[in-house]
């Protein structure tokens, strides 16, 4: 669609996009499943994953011309609730959040946006293109920082972490376990590719079995594929006071035979936590951001395997099993 310059009430900061990193989430919400335009349009501007060139900082001290920025995704319910008004919009209580791209505010997947001082995050340019990244890495940053958290509640010594799923959010979790000195262990359905090829130049183990078949019980599980049969394996396999850190975002699929009781026996007998963890704060984001500037800028590049331009976007919102990260690229870095 042909629209309007951005309003200045967007934001004093005025943006020349870059790159959009495309997710489930948007296929869901091109699918109907997900989403919501905002307040009386019949429209949503996709794209959560951002980078961005600042073209006109406004008054803003902070920023200047030619900066790379990311947009943050969510804003605070108006309210606000408690956690919201401390700062914690990703653990709102009320769900009145807002969320560019998503829910009821436009997204970044147009040529210019807007953004208030306060939401954006400058990327360091020696990142480049990678800093697309960032906004999927704050959501495994978020992740990790609760299972830390979860973990510390006892003597907390863990040694080997799982995670299911080597999409861009398995592998960014991966690459952050491993940041830490930990095991880790990815688990996914492809045999062979770029995949389970990331996964070894981590220093990190390949599966692609069941987590049924493992042969040992990880002190925690980072869940990144939202498919109901591997939830369901990870809450049995995970070890003694371990977690089950829920991130995927699935529906219906195979009705497991795990009784609820059984299932709350098992995590009660052993201390088991599993935990739902979405969007990020500024702490993480802040954090997400220290965890690209550690890595390894070459596997980071891997990750993004496809980029389109804004015209081909129906292909960009297409999945092929070799994809990793597909980016629609607007401009040059
Ligand atoms: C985004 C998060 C968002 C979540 C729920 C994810 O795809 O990365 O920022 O909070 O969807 O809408």
């Amino acid at each position: 669609m042909d629209m309007p310059e951005p309003d200045v009430h967007e934001g004093s900061i005025l943006v020349e996009a870059i790159a959009v990193g495309v997710c489930g989430t948007d296929v869901e919400i091109v699918e109907g499943k997900y989403g919501w335009a905002p307040p009386g349009q019949k429209h949503l501007i996709l794209g959560h994953e951002s980078l961005g060139r600042v073209i006109d900082p406004g008054s803003s001290g902070g920023f200047k011309k030619g900066d790379l920025v990311v947009g943050i995704v969510r804003r605070p319910d108006p309210v606000p609730c408690p956690n919201c008004a401390v700062g914690e919009w990703d653990m709102c209580r009320n769900g009145l959040y807002t969320e560019r791209g998503i829910k009821e505010i436009h997204g970044f997947m147009s040529e210019r946006w807007r953004i208030e001082p306060e939401y954006a995050i400058k990327v360091d340019p020696a990142l480049g293109i990678l800093g697309v990244l960032l906004e999927p890495t704050t959501v495994v940053t978020k992740a990790l920082e609760q299972v830390g958290m979860i973990g510390r509640r006892s003597y907390w010594e863990p040694r080997n972490i799982l995670v299911t799923g080597a999409g861009p959010i398995g592998l960014l979790a991966a690459l952050s376990v491993k940041l830490f000195g930990l095991e880790v262990h990815v688990l996914d359905r492809m045999e062979s590719g770029a995949k389970p090829e990331l996964v070894r130049a981590l220093g990190a183990t390949y599966h692609s079995g069941r987590v049924a078949d493992l042969k040992f019980e990880p002190d925690a599980i980072i869940e990144c594929t939202g498919v109901g049969q591997v939830i369901a394996d990870s809450i049995k396999k995970v070890g003694a006071n371990g977690i089950v850190c829920l991130t995927g975002v699935g529906h219906g699929g195979v009705v497991t035979s795990a009784a609820i009781a059984d299932v709350a026996a098992s995590a009660v007998l052993r201390n088991n936590v599993i935990v739902g963890s979405v969007n990020a704060n500024k702490r993480q984001w802040y954090r997400a951001g220290q965890t690209l500037a550690r890595a390894d800028r070459s596997w980071l590049a891997k990750l993004i395997t496809r980029r389109e331009k804004p015209e081909n976007f129906k292909s960009a919102l297409e999945r092929k099993p070799e994809d990793i990260k597909v980016v629609i690229q607007f401009s040059e870095v």
